[in-house]
Order: structure tokens, then sequence, then C-alpha cells
């Protein structure tokens, strides 16, 4: 089946018949990296409330929130299922803080890039070894980059499919989702945090403000961190 009649295929689909129908065709060879944001949160659920073949992974940089760290725990403990940390490397880490500093990422976009590269990017591209789809969390109105997204495209970078089941989902229908399935979600999103990352590089924020404003918050960027391609302008 070509990409394109998948994407037709998939294009009505529920979440969780688009996640099953994706499994049944690639057999072992689907996963899922969550950061454990809301929407994260909710394909996790989908996944293992319909105990689908979908390995579930997250890339641990090291410096994230206790509250995600309790989250992710919360989430193992919820529906008893495993979740695969991965880590970044330890010399490359070992590199880049003895010789740049605990703080690099606020010297330059360049340097921030460059701790992203080591401590999410890398780390991802060995997370995907052997994947034929990549699931994300994605979703078009969390910034105008993102609008160029598609719900299902080829990642020339990973080399595999990758599919954004609920790219087209508005921030209220996820809301709503969340709420119906009483989805264990992150407690700092009830202290203004929409789109959470590391801790030194996310901010809460104020009504009107974008969705992704809080991240790398000093920055004039498209604010990606490297995991997801930019968007063709
Ligand atoms: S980021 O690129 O700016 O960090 P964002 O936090 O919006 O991304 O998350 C978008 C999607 O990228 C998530 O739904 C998830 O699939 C993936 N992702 C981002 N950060 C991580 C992480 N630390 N571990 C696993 N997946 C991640
Ligand atoms: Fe480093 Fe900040 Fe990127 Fe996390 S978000 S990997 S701390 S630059």
């Amino acid at each position: 089946m070509t990409l394109q009649e998948l994407t037709e295929k998939l294009k009505d689909e529920s979440l969780a018949s688009g996640l099953e129908l994706i499994t049944n065709l690639y057999s072992g060879k689907v996963v899922f990296s969550s950061a454990f944001g809301q929407e994260d949160q909710a394909i996790t659920h989908a996944i293992f409330k319909n105990d689908l073949d979908v390995k579930i992974f997250t890339l641990d940089t090291g410096r994230l929130f206790k509250e995600t760290y309790d989250l992710i725990d919360q989430t193992r403990s919820r529906y008893k299922k495993t979740i695969e940390v991965f880590y970044p490397q330890t010399e490359k880490v070992q590199q880049l803080v003895s010789e740049k500093g605990m703080h690099s990422f606020y010297n330059s976009v360049e340097e921030r890039k460059e701790c992203c590269f080591i401590r999410k990017v890398e780390p991802l591209q060995r997370a995907l070894k052997g994947a034929d789809v990549w699931i994300t969390g994605l979703r078009s109105s969390q910034s105008a980059n993102r609008e160029g997204f598609k719900q299902l495209e080829w990642d020339e970078q990973n080399k595999v499919i990758k599919y954004n089941p609920i790219l087209d989902w508005s921030y209220d229908e996820l809301i709503k989702y969340l709420t119906d399935h009483n989805v264990p979600y992150n407690k700092l999103h009830d202290q203004g945090f929409i789109s959470i990352g590391c801790a030194p590089c996310t901010r809460a924020i104020t009504t009107g403000e974008d969705p992704r404003a809080g991240r790398w918050w000093w920055e004039s960027s498209q604010k990606e961190c490297g995991l997801h391609q930019l968007a063709k302008v």
C-alpha cells in the first residue's frame, strides 16, 4: 500500500481504530515516543487500553521536571505496562557540560540545538532503530510551523513512516478525551504550563500567549528541537 492510499484509509478513523489499523499492517514494528504531554497521554491511553502492539518509549534528557518524572511512574502504575526510557550518551553529556557549563543552551540557538541534539535527537535515532512506523503526539494547532505537518509522512531523517494520529484534534477535543477517560496528567498543567519540555527551557504561559510560547521563551526561533523537521516554506 502506498503512503497516499494509507493516508486515505486512515483519514476518517478514530484514534483507537487508526492505531489498530497501523499495528495490524506493521506488526511488531510500531513505536510511540511520549514526552508525557497531554497529547501523548491521550495516545498512550488508546494504546494501553486496547492492548495494541506498540512499544512506548520516552527520552529522558536528564533535565525534566520532577512533575514529569512523577507522571511517568503514575502512568506506568495506572496501566501496568512497560514504558522504555532512553538516555543520552554519558560521554557526550559529560563533554558538553564540562566544556560549556550547565546552561550553555541560553547562549545561542546553535548551543541550544547542540544540547537538544545530544539529549534528545541522538537518543531518538537509537530508539527508532528497527521501527517501520513512528507515532507522535504532534498537533497542527500547536504552532504555525506544525500547521504544515501531515498525518502520515515519510521521515527521511529517520527512515520511518511518521504517524501523527491526533494532528487535526483541537485543544478542546483533546481535553475532552482526557477528561472523559480520566487520563493521568502532568500537575504542571494546573499551574499554567501547556507545552512541557526540559525544566530550564520551559515556563508557564499567560492567557492569549501561543501554546508553545513557554518553550525556549528567550528565543525568536521556530522553537523546534530537531526531533521534528521544520515544514518547508
Ligand atoms: S518538542 O520537539 O518541542 O520537544 P513536543 O514537546 O511539542 O516536541 O512534543 C511533540 C512530540 O514529540 C511528542 O508528542 C512526542 O511524540 C515527541 N517528543 C518530544 N519530546 C519527547 C521526549 N522527551 N520523549 C519522547 N518523545 C518526545
Ligand atoms: Fe537541553 Fe533545553 Fe533542549 Fe532540554 S530543551 S535538551 S535542556 S536545550
